[in-house]
């Protein structure tokens, strides 16, 4: 990583020979000569360090400090004091400035310093991505599912993670195409390197330019400073690029050239910017029919899916569903202190009844509000969004999933006294036995039990 440092000082002979020692060190190197000026330089957001004299006019050193620590707190700033004004060091190291140095500069002292607060600086922002690599892991940990096409999609997680690929993730909304892109990028050589997220559709398309490819200062109206595009945070690492089938024509050829080229400009900029990015994109539309309506283009939907991860709705995967919930009672209760620990048998009926339009993201929220509004230990129907209750079980009889014989046996017996109002004879009428067996069978006939 080449740093860039900033330094701030009015008198031009210091500055110079400042810059020109550091750069012979490899760093990039700018030079303000004024207070508000390095503030603005500070400002575009791409200083690695900060060396500042204490007394100039206007904006002083100190201020300058106080600002940078307040906007960027991993950013080192080291101040430069004439004779004399130690008493103002030492008030700037109580402000957290990095360290402090008396004029005239030893350069060597200087070289040296510099170096420790770069190191300690990568050292902060490796750490920030160790603690973001545990949380990717934690989230592929997260995906649950045994189903046969979950297992297909671990499985095709675990093959491309490695390479270079470009990954789309299909399916319908709440899926868990996000988890999915998580889990890429933590797989990945990658993995300590940014994963950058770009939600396409939440951006109206001039926006998406610049948050894409950054801009310069004045490139538009409101284009204050320079921003770097997500491209460039991305640098090698991961670019998530959701909703992909949100993004305009226009913006689909622009996105093409930098994954073809490799390179683009900041909105407004000349200079050409390499970049070494993978795409993961996701989206809940049918490309191939947006590309037949000519909403999508051909040669973008190539550069993009060259390995597919389909994750088919919930509805089509119901065996994934008992891990699910269990899963998430067990998150919910933990996270609202309940001791919910289960879940009756109407209520789950009414679980494996339901379609999920929603998905997982559905059942997720689903299982939150049914931990919160249970009574008991064991979540009821009644504890169910109205929605997923049974919409009316008025001659109908429903079965979990997951029951033997004789549960399903007591579950017919019960719905069906109800049903008839308790009438007895008229039970084991309908049912085929006798009364007496339809006595011995209700004698014995423990609470079914809540799985
Ligand atoms: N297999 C799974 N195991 C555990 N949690 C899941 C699973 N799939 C999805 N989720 C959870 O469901 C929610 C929705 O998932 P996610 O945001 O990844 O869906 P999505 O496909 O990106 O949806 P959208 O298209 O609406 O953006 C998240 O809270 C996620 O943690
Ligand atoms: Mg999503």
């Amino acid at each position: 990583m080449r740093f860039t440092i900033l330094i701030v000082d009015d008198e031009k002979n210091i500055r110079e020979g400042l810059a020109a020692a550091l750069g012979l060190d490899g760093y990039a190197v700018v030079t303000e000569a004024v207070g508000g000026e390095g503030w603005k330089r500070f400002q575009r957001g791409d200083i690695d360090l900060v060396i500042t004299d204490l007394r100039m006019p206007g904006l002083g050193g100190e201020e300058l400090l106080r600002r940078v620590i307040s906007d960027s707190p991993g950013v080192p700033v080291i101040v430069l004091t004439g004779h004399g004004t130690v008493e103002a060091a030492v008030a700037a190291m109580r402000c957290g400035a990095y360290d402090f140095l008396t004029k005239p500069v030893n350069l060597d002292r200087l070289s040296l310093l510099v170096k420790r607060a770069l190191e300690n600086r990568e050292l902060v922002l490796k750490h920030r991505r160790i603690e973001e690599e545990l949380e990717h892991k934690k989230r592929f940990e997260a995906i649950i599912g045994t189903s046969l096409a979950m297992r297909r999609v671990f499985e095709t997680i675990s093959r491309v993670a490695p390479s270079k690929a470009s990954v789309l993730i299909t399916g319908e909304s709440g899926v868990g195409k996000e988890l999915v892109a998580d889990a890429v990028h933590a797989l990945s050589p990658r993995k300590d390197k940014p994963l950058v997220k770009v939600h396409c559709a939440a951006l109206p398309d001039n926006l998406l330019e610049s948050e894409l490819f950054g801009h310069e200062k004045g490139a538009f109206t409101g284009a204050l400073n320079r921003r770097r595009g997500r491209f460039e945070l991305a640098h090698g690492g991961t670019l998530f690029l959701d909703e992909i089938g949100e993004i305009d024509l226009n913006m689909q050829i622009k996105l093409l050239r930098v994954l073809q080229q490799k390179k683009f400009e900041r909105v407004g900029g000349e200079e050409t910017i390499e970049t070494d990015v993978r795409i993961v994109a996701a989206t809940n539309k049918d490309l191939k029919a947006e590309i037949e309506k000519g909403a999508f283009r051909e040669d973008l939907y190539f550069r993009l899916n060259v390995i597919t991860i389909f994750i088919p709705p919930l509805r089509e995967r119901k065996e994934d569903l008992p891990l699910l919930i269990t899963a998430f009672l067990r998150e919910f209760a933990k996270e609202n202190n309940k001791a919910v620990e289960g879940i009756d048998e109407r209520a789950r009926a009414a679980l494996y009844g339901y379609e999920w339009p929603g998905n997982v993201r559905e059942l997720r929220n689903c299982m939150e509000s049914a931990v919160v509004m249970a009574k008991g230990g064991v979540i009821t129907e009644g504890d169910l969004p109205p929605t997923i209750q049974a919409k009316t079980d008025e001659g109908w009889i429903r079965i979990p999933f997951g029951v033997n014989m004789e549960e399903a046996e007591r579950i017919i017996i019960r719905d069906t006294l109800s049903f008839l109002k308790g009438n007895k004879s008229k039970t084991a009428e309908v049912l085929g036995m006798g009364r007496r067996t339809l006595h011995r069978k209700l004698s014995s006939a423990q609470p079914p039990a809540v799985p």
